[in-house]
């Protein structure tokens, strides 16, 4: 298993094509994409495409989604990373996870480490996110982890509030 990062409750590894089903099962439910304007995955092989076009491609600058494993179960719950968008050249931090493991902090944990791994060690200078205006719990999630507001905008047709952090060393 190609592990990126631990937390103290959560292992991040590599995508592999392999794990379409995981990818599958994430992505077809509809309260997990509520926010997010992207199509609902139906078929395995779409999820495959997924990890072939979208995931594997970031690991070659050692950026990414990373799939998010409990350690005391070694439960799949979603993934969490950092990615490149080449249009613009910014660094994105994203997460995503399936909706029964959602309350417990898993996802402020995993972006809080996610943020210092880019900027020790990925030695990134500014990452940003966006998160959709109504979408309470990213948002929570960007201000927990200190992150800062910058404004509203549309991005890709939705209005998002976008915040940064900047590596001040
Ligand atoms: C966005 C998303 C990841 C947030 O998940 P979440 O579980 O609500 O986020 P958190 O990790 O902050 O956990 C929430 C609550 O768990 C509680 N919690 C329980 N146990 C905890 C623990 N051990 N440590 C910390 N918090 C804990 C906290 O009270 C926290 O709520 P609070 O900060 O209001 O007090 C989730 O809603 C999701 O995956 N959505 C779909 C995809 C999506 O929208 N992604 C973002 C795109 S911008």
């Amino acid at each position: 298993m190609d592990i990126i990062l631990e937390t103290p409750r959560l292992i991040f590894r590599r995508f592999t094509e392999a794990d379409a089903k995981l990818i599958l099962e994430l992505h077809s439910d509809p309260l997990v994409l509520q926010y997010l304007h992207e199509p609902l995955v139906t078929t395995e092989e779409e999820a495959k495409q997924i990890i072939r076009k979208t995931i594997l491609p970031q690991y070659k600058m050692n950026l990414g989604r990373w799939a998010l494993h409990t350690k005391d179960n070694n439960k799949f719950i979603g993934w969490c990373g950092i990615k490149l968008n080449s249009a613009n050249n910014e660094t994105d931090l994203g997460y995503r996870l399936s909706n029964e493991t959602w309350g417990k902090g898993y996802a402020t944990e995993a972006a809080e480490y996610t943020l210092q791994f880019g900027f020790d060690t990925l030695h990134l200078k500014r990452i940003i996110a966006h998160a959709h205006v109504q979408n309470t719990a990213s948002i929570n999630v960007l201000e927990k982890i200190g992150m800062k507001y910058v404004r509203d905008e549309v991005v890709d047709d939705i209005p998002v509030k976008t915040f940064v952090a900047i590596n001040n060393l």
